[in-house]
């Protein structure tokens, strides 16, 4: 029997893909994977401990923090804070910036994260998958001097890797460098991630489309046009699937094909999720994956933020499937013709 390559095997063999390599990056990843196991044993044992339920506190963004949440985002900066490679971190858990390195003051290490230690909280007491989204970027400012918000404000074409953790049904892990998105499966006997899923990509034409339908009726006349086409398209197998986990909803639409929206809404203009370590991330997988994700105006790649917990409305999926939304924002959409849908 093969034995298929573990995570850290595949990065280490993958190293030399980057001119200059110092191993940073390397190291990095492999630290990633080590929190990943860290919070994947947690969530597995979550009704056992007393790890459930809200932690009494509230995050910057005003959301009720679960207990998860705060146990997430403790693990990932005590692992990545502790390795050479990271000089800041940004996490949708904390309201500014956290600096890594000696003095606490970003000067050495040349990579940032920034992170959604824990996505999908609202599914971690009723035991619906839930997941963790990573983005790594270049520090701008030099080696040696303090880090500024230009290095963690950098737009998403900028991200040297991303990825995310879907703790499911079985936990993966799946990231990319920019040479093709790579899915690991973990082997909890084993107490490895294993390459199970290499080259990712959409399938040619997906038939999923994922929303939360409560917030369709006050989502802008495109994403309602879409939604109306898609659910006339259901005699040629269209389907609606929503599980409330970015990360989950991703990867089903990834492996089956779909498109996931969180649009802008009347009351919420600038949408729900995040860009830097939500929107973003998953948009570089998606386009190397085959597919495409766009805000309101254009490509979720280009825009660089001005805050770090920025929020953006998100579409995200198949290449003729976003095409098709396009079409609708083009006014050409009406009962299904014209889309591309059927
Ligand atoms: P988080 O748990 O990190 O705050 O993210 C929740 C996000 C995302 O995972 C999910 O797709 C979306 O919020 C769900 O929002 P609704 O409950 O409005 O559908
Ligand atoms: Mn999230
Ligand atoms: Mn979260």
């Amino acid at each position: 029997m093969i034995k298929a390559p573990t995570f850290g095997e595949f990065i280490m063999d993958r190293q030399a893909e980057f001119p200059f390599v110092t191993g940073q990056l390397t190291r990095l990843l492999t630290d990633i994977g080590v929190a990943a196991k860290i919070v994947n044993q947690q969530v597995n044992r979550a009704g056992l401990t007393n790890i459930l339920g809200a932690s009494g506190a509230t995050n910057v963004q005003d959301e009720q923090q679960q207990k998860l949440d705060v146990f997430a985002d403790d693990a990932f900066m005590r692992i990545l804070s502790s390795g050479k490679s990271v000089c800041g971190i940004g996490s949708e858990e904390r309201d500014g910036y956290v600096l890594c390195g000696d003095q606490g003051e970003g000067r050495s290490g040349k990579y940032i994260v920034l992170i959604d230690p824990l996505d999908g909280s609202s599914n971690i007491d009723v035991n619906v998958s839930i997941g963790t989204i990573f983005s790594i970027v270049r520090r701008v400012t030099p080696l040696g001097e303090p880090l500024q918000d230009q290095d963690f404000l950098q737009a998403g074409t900028a991200q040297v890797a991303a990825g995310y953790v879907l703790y499911g049904s079985s936990t993966m892990l799946v990231y990319t460098t920019g040479h093709g998105v790579h899915g690991f499966t973990f082997d909890p006997g084993v107490g490895e991630f294993f390459l199970s899923h290499p080259d990712m990509v959409f399938p040619e034409r997906g038939a999923t489309y994922s929303i939360n339908d409560a917030v369709k009726a006050k989502s802008n006349q495109a994403t309602q046009d879409f939604i109306d086409t898609c659910r006339e398209a259901v005699d040629v197998g269209f389907r609606g699937r929503y599980i409330g986990s970015l990360v989950a909803d991703f990867h089903r639409n990834l492996i089956h094909g779909g498109i996931y929206l969180y649009p802008s809404t009347s009351d919420k203009p600038e949408g729900k999720l995040r860009l830097l370590y939500e929107c973003a991330p998953l948009a570089w997988l998606a386009e190397e994956a085959g597919g495409q994700a766009l805000d309101d105006h254009g490509r979720i790649l280009d825009r660089v933020p001005k805050s770090l917990h920025e929020r953006t409305p998100y579409y995200v999926g198949n290449r003729h499937l976003i095409d098709a939304l396009q079409t609708c924002r083009k006014a050409l959409c009406g009962g299904g013709q014209g889309t591309g849908l059927t």
